[in-house]
């Protein structure tokens, strides 16, 4: 007997860059029967890349390709390509942005948006000058259940006088000197902001979001490791900071406060670990991914006890699955929130999306050019540096 269906919209997807991030894309877009209740759905149907290795293993993975290319002008000529995806080193994101987009293709960019402020701002004035389509930026981790509940609670007014903010980004892979160079960590392809450029907007998505953009900058900027295996049995020197400590001032319209920001490569013991942390007079939280199901809070009220509650969070987060509410929630899961809500924004449009969380937004990625270009001037010359 046939069964009634409800046809999604489909989205014809084009993706550049067939490296690690272009395939975590073609994984989400694999499992997109997890979701329920959405209305629309990717396929991949081109993709490009510079080598053939990798543009193998989509055609191998992904049955829905039907357009291979070396070059990405020739993906940007195909009319049956409604969305780009593109995922590759910063260098080349200036140039390949402004062509997707003068293209008239929506597009889901990688961080950092640019490879510096300048690049950055020729981006953002191609977007002005397309209001048509669609510009998101990739962040995926505001889409953990526990950082959902944070953002939530920060909507509600909950913590009263903000107190201070601590996020960060912290990896350890780097910690072993042995680990051979790659683009990462050279200036002329990863630049010169080095690990605040690569994890730097993850940290400030969130912030960003509730309006808190720093006002003033005292950087700390570390190169640990100065030279890695070159691959040829030499060695290379890394070029790009290793880690950043962030010392900022926040000024909203109500309020004044310290926030920490950390992007670390090399921080022993966290392999991925994301997290924030927000303390305020009535109510402080903390979500981290190394303790993905748990999300802590403390309200208080004067005079009374002083305790955090550790709750197991539901795996439940912007868009309904068939997961239940018990299992664990990981870094491929905020991937396909991630996907969800850029298709259903291309779909729906922003006011009939059908949860409100958008993927960071262009602005978003500017504002964190202002401050990584201040933290790179608050280093060399050891001053605090004003934003605004
Ligand atoms: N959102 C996240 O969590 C996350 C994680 C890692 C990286 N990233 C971002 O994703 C982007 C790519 O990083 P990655 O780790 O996937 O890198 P990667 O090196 O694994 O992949 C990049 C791919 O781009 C290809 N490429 C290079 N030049 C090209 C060109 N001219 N045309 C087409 N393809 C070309 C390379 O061959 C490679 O396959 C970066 O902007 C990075 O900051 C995001």
């Amino acid at each position: 007997m046939a069964e009634d269906k409800v046809k999604n919209k489909v989205i014809r997807f084009g993706v550049i860059g067939c490296g690690l991030m272009g395939k975590e894309f073609a994984s989400a877009v694999a499992r997109w029967c997890h979701l329920t209740d959405v209305n629309f759905e990717p396929q991949i149907i081109a993709i490009c890349d510079a080598n053939s290795a990798a543009s193998a293993w989509f055609v191998r993975a992904v049955p829905s390709v039907k357009y291979v290319y070396v070059d990405y002008k020739d993906m940007l000529a195909n009319t049956e390509v409604d969305a780009i995806y593109c995922a590759v080193p910063h260098n080349l994101h200036e140039q390949i942005y402004i062509d997707i987009i003068s293209a008239g293709k929506h597009l889901l960019g990688e961080k950092p948006f640019g490879i510096d402020k300048e690049a950055n701002e020729r981006i953002l004035q191609t977007i002005a000058d397309h209001p048509q389509v669609i510009v998101r930026c990739s962040s995926e981790f505001p889409f953990y259940p526990g950082a959902m509940h944070i953002t939530k609670w920060v909507k509600e007014g909950r913590f009263g006088r903000i107190i201070e903010v601590e996020a960060g980004f912290w990896h350890s892979s780097d910690l072993d000197p042995s680990k051979p160079i790659n683009w990462k960590r050279r200036i002329a392809t990863n630049g010169e902001y080095g690990c605040m450029g690569d994890l730097g907007l993850h940290v400030l998505h969130l912030p960003l979001r509730f309006g808190w953009q720093p006002q003033s900058v005292r950087a700390l900027l570390n190169k640990i490791v100065e030279e890695r295996p070159d691959g040829q049995g030499g060695m290379a020197p890394c070029e790009t900071w290793d880690n950043a400590i962030l010392a900022c001032d926040v000024l909203t319209e109500t309020q004044q406060f310290p926030m920490i920001l950390s992007t670390k490569r090399i921080a022993p013991g966290h392999a991925n670990t994301w997290f924030i942390r927000i303390q305020g007079t009535e109510f402080s939280a903390e979500f981290t991914t190394k303790n993905p199901k748990q999300v802590a809070s403390l309200p208080y009220v004067p005079g009374g006890t002083q305790a955090w509650h550790v709750a197991d969070v539901p795996y439940h987060s912007a868009y309904g699955t068939i997961t239940g509410g018990i299992f664990e929630f990981g870094f491929s899961d905020s991937i396909l929130q991630m996907w969800a809500a850029f298709c259903d924004e291309l779909v729906n449009g922003r006011e009939g999306m059908l949860q409100p969380f958008q993927c960071a937004l262009p602005e978003e990625a500017a504002g964190s050019h202002d401050l990584f270009t201040a933290a790179l001037e608050s280093n060399r010359s050891g001053d605090t540096i004003r934003l605004y």
